[in-house]
């Protein structure tokens, strides 16, 4: 081999070696681009600007006093199927809370009767739900609803269900001017609005995306659902079903068609997927009731009128995943579990029917320590143990539950003898 043919391999070597490292790093960048678009660009941007070029008046004048309204309602699919601004605000002049604007008449809030107008299903499960009427009757009562909200309360299978009101002792301790923050942000998911009909649907679907990825997002439930009392959401994160979202949930399919949701769709499951999409056997439900078999919230839990259907269904959408004998073991032993807490709060109760009966405690609501203790007994400790097992949260069940309860226990009969030897 002479000089000159060793120099040419040494430099086809190199123009090799370099060519391999040029595609590596293009190949390696377009992975890293793509990969980076599939975990972070939210779905509306891949979704095209149905309101670009729109002459419509609101539209024309909103992009410049209100931009955010029209760049988030051009990316819905609502904007895509034509549905205007119109459409939800603007009424007759008479309407009852009617505002005149731009020489027309606007809802500032368009109500479930405008939404009812063309979703009449998802309105009609709805309002059979405790998310309805039962959710603001639960903090200001049932006495002022005018006669035709009464009739629909009442028509509600499982809305009248209601004791345990301590709460509202609470209310009244703490006053409006707090509340209208507290109990009342939450439970606005079921206040009626002027025009008398019930809810705010935006409390799930926030405006003006109304899209069905966040509306099925775990995130959205966790706005109510969450805290000391009712802790779903952080039961959630430490269950199994959590964590596959929490690590894999940017892979699931988040704007499938509703109703033909399936394993491949969502290979965990969700709140959304449990308690409302349709999934397995069970239908696409706004009634998340509907698949519930006990009243969890209650101090005392007891079943519902239809427990044996509602179990059937969400047991149908477990089926998808797990084996019967799997979810039949789980439901076993977590009605014996749920019986369990509710002899726990039965023996707070026992504590407390001596110092009622006796008079020793005032009649007024928490105005003595031991009844905070024997609230939050049920209120906090037990619903949480009740909910954690339920939902596959050991640590709520256990150390934010269970421990609490028994804790609670020797702490209320330590306060009931003094007061019982004073
Ligand atoms: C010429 C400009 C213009 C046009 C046309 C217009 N708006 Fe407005 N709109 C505004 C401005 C500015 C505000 C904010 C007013 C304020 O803050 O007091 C507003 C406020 C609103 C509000 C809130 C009302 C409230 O009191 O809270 C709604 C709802 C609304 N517009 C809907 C519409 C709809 C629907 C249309 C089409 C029928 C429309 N607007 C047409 C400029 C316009
Ligand atoms: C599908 C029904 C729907 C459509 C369509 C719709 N809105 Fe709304 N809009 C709502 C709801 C619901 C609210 C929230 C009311 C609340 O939370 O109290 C709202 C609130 C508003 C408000 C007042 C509150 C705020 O955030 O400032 C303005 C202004 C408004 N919309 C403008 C528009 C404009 C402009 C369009 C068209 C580009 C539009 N809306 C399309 C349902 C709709
Ligand atoms: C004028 C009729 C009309 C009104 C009023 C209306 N919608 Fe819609 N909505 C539609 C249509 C049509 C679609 C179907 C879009 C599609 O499937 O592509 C839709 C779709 C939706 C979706 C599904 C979104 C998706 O990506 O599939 C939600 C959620 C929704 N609407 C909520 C609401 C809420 C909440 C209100 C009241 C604040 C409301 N709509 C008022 C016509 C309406
Ligand atoms: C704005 C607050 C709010 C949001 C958001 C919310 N909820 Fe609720 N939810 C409530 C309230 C309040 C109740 C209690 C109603 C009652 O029994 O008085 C409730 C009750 C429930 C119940 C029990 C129903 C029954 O029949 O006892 C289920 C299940 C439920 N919610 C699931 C969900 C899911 C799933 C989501 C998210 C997709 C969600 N919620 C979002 C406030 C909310
Ligand atoms: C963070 C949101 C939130 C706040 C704040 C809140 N609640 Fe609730 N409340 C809920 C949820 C969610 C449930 C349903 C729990 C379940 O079904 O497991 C509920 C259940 C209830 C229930 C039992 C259901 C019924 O219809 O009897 C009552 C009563 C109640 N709340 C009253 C109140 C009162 C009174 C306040 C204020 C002192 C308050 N809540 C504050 C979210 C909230
Ligand atoms: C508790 C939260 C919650 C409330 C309140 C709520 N939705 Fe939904 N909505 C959802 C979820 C979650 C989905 C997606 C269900 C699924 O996975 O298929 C959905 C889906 C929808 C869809 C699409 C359904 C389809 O088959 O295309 C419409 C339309 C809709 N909701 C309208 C409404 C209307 C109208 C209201 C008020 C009467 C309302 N929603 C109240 C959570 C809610
Ligand atoms: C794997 C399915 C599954 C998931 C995921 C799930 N739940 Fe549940 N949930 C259940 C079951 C099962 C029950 C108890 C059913 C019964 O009573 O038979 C329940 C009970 C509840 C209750 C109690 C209702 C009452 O009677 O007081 C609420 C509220 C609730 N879930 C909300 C949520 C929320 C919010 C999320 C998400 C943060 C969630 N769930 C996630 C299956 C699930
Ligand atoms: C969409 C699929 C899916 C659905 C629906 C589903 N699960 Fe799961 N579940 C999983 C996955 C994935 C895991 C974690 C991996 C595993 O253990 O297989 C899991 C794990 C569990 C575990 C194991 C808990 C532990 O600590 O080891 C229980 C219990 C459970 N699920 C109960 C239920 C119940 C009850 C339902 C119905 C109310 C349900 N699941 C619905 C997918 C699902």
């Amino acid at each position: 081999m002479d000089g000159g043919s060793e120099k040419s391999a040494v430099r086809n070597a190199r123009i090799l070696i370099i060519s391999i490292v040029g595609v590596c790093l293009v190949v390696g960048f377009i992975l890293v681009i793509r990969l980076t678009a599939q975990a972070n660009i939210p779905v509306s941007d891949e979704r095209p600007d149905a309101l670009a070029g729109s002459q419509d008046a609101c539209v024309e004048c909103h992009r410049q006093s209100s931009p955010g309204i029209v760049q988030q309602y051009s990316h819905s699919s609502m904007a895509s199927a034509n549905v205007t601004c119109n459409d939800c605000h603007v009424v007759s002049a008479d309407y009852p809370g009617a505002i005149a604007h731009e020489g027309s008449y606007v809802l500032h809030s368009p109500s479930t009767a405008k939404c009812q107008s063309c979703h009449a299903e998802e309105t009609a499960q709805y309002l059979q739900s405790r998310h309805a009427l039962p959710s603001w009757v639960a903090v200001v009562g049932s006495k002022d609803l005018p006669a035709d909200l009464m009739a629909q309360y009442q028509s509600i299978p499982e809305g009248q269900f209601a004791p345990n009101k301590e709460r509202n002792a609470i209310a009244a301790l703490e006053g409006e001017d707090i509340t209208h923050f507290a109990c009342e942000t939450c439970h606005a998911i079921g206040k009626p609005a002027v025009d008398s009909s019930t809810g705010q649907c935006q409390k799930c679907h926030l405006r003006h995306e109304f899209s069905l990825e966040q509306a099925r997002k775990p995130e959205t439930c966790n706005a109510c659902h969450i805290g000391p009392d009712h802790p779903q959401w952080e039961i959630y994160q430490e269950s199994p079903h959590g964590i596959a979202y929490a690590t894999g949930g940017y892979r699931y399919n988040w704007e499938a068609e509703p109703g033909t949701l399936t394993v491949k769709d969502f290979p965990a499951a969700t709140c959304s997927v449990c308690h409302m999409s349709g999934f397995g056997g069970a239908p696409t439900t706004h009634d998340v009731g509907d698949r519930l078999s006990w009243y969890l919230f209650a101090s005392v839990s007891q079943r519902r009128p239809d427990w044996e259907k509602n179990k059937q269904s969400m047991q149908s959408v477990c089926l998808e995943c797990h084996n019967q004998q799997f979810v039949n073991d789980l439901y076993d032993k977590a009605d014996n579990a749920t019986l369990a807490v509710n002899a726990f709060v039965d023996q707070g109760s026992q504590i407390m029917t001596p110092l009622r009966e006796g008079g020793l405690i005032s009649p007024k609501a928490f105005d003595e320590p031991i009844e905070y203790q024997e609230f939050e007994l049920w209120h906090h400790w037990g619903r949480t143990a009740k909910f954690g097992l339920w939902m596959q949260g050991p640590d709520y069940t256990q150390w934010h539950g269970a421990y609490e309860m028994v804790k609670t226990l020797t702490e209320m009969k330590a306060m009931a003898e003094d007061i019982l030897n004073q």
